[in-house]
């Protein structure tokens, strides 16, 4: 799998890894199969958080699941690991106030089983705290060595600005939903940070010189499956183009969506985007990697984009 260095200096694979699912619906021994595949494959972007997967079980189990994977491969070094801190777990806990950050780092280096981040992202904005209060507690966590560099997640595009021009440690990275359909622009996502990734966030981006991890960027499994489309997607003659495009190439629509998230920078106004899914099967998830390897030719992006 290809490499590349972010502007924070960070090599990473071109895809991410995410372990959202990780230690509840996806088992310990599929967790681990899958991956052990994606470090074979030369990937090494993993993602978590503090509150995966809360609404299935504590919250603790995607983080916790890690810190033994890392143990038992000896592989820690090996991985460009990204977690999160800042949203609910069952209802509490939501918040990036100095001390919810102090606590959550620790919480999170002991269930890791490590003493460093790669990427720590604020998952989500936190209105009711200072941003400077926020940015000065993540700034003193890298002076610590306890973080290597930040990311924001979920933000609107301003507060995220706005974040860093009060940064002494800015955010590097941004988090957020993206994938090859786009949302409806009349309909509100279902959760309130839930925003989809616009194209003024992605020139704003662009412009920065900010690589964004698009999250849920395989729409929840929808182009295999449409019963799993989100309802927020506009599907009609985007969907169309890319599922004959996939068939053309012999790959899946799912690994299509992947090739052009991961060329897109080529285009004017588009960052980098590093496409970021799970998969509680090896199968699946080797499926969808193959689209990481495909250079899509300047008519085939300007087909998927005008369609
Ligand atoms: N920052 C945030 O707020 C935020 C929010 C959501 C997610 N995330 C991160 O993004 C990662 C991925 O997001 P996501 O899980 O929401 O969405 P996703 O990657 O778009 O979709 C994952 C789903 O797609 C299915 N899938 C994948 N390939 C398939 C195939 N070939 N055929 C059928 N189904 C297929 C998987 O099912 P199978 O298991 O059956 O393959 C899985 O249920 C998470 O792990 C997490 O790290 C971040």
């Amino acid at each position: 799998m290809k490499k590349l260095i972010l502007p924070n200096g960070l090599e990473v694979s071109s895809v991410a890894l995410g372990a959202m699912d990780f230690g509840t619906t996806t088992d310990k021994e599929k967790a681990f199969a899958v991956l052990d595949a994606y470090l074979d494959m030369g990937g090494n972007f993993v993602d978590t958080s503090n509150n995966y997967a809360h609404w299935q079980g504590t919250g603790d189990e995607s983080e916790t699941l890690l810190g033994e994977y890392f143990a038992s491969r000896k592989c820690r070094d090996r991985v460009v690991l990204a977690t999160k801190v800042g949203f609910d777990r069952h209802g509490k806990g939501q918040g990036l106030k100095k001390e919810q950050i102090e606590y959550w780092i620790d919480e999170s280096l002991r269930k890791l089983q490590t003493d460093y981040i790669d990427l720590y992202y604020a998952h989500t904005d936190d209105p009711t705290t200072p941003l400077e209060e926020t940015m000065d507690a993540f700034h003193r966590l890298v002076e610590k060595g306890k973080v290597r560099h930040l990311g924001g997640s979920n933000y609107d595009t301003w507060r995220f600005a706005e974040a860093n021009a009060v940064a002494k440690t800015p955010y590097t990275v941004m988090q957020q939903w993206f994938t090859y359909l786009q949302a409806r622009g009349d309909k509100a996502p279902q959760y309130i940070f839930n925003e989809y990734a616009n194209r003024e966030r992605l020139r704003y981006l662009e412009s920065k010189n900010i690589p964004m991890v698009a999250y849920s960027c395989l729409a929840k499994g929808g182009y295999e499956n449409a019963a799993r489309l989100p309802a927020e997607l506009v599907t009609g003659e985007r969907l169309a183009v890319l599922q004959t495009m996939a068939k053309e190439k012999g790959v899946s629509a799912s690994a299509l969506a992947v090739a052009w998230m991961v060329n897109l920078h080529r285009c004017p106004g588009f960052p980098r985007i590093i496409p970021l899914f799970g998969s509680s099967r090896v199968e699946h998830f080797v499926s969808n990697l193959r689209g990481a390897e495909l250079t899509l030719t300047e008519e085939e992006l300007q087909q998927l984009n005008n369609a």
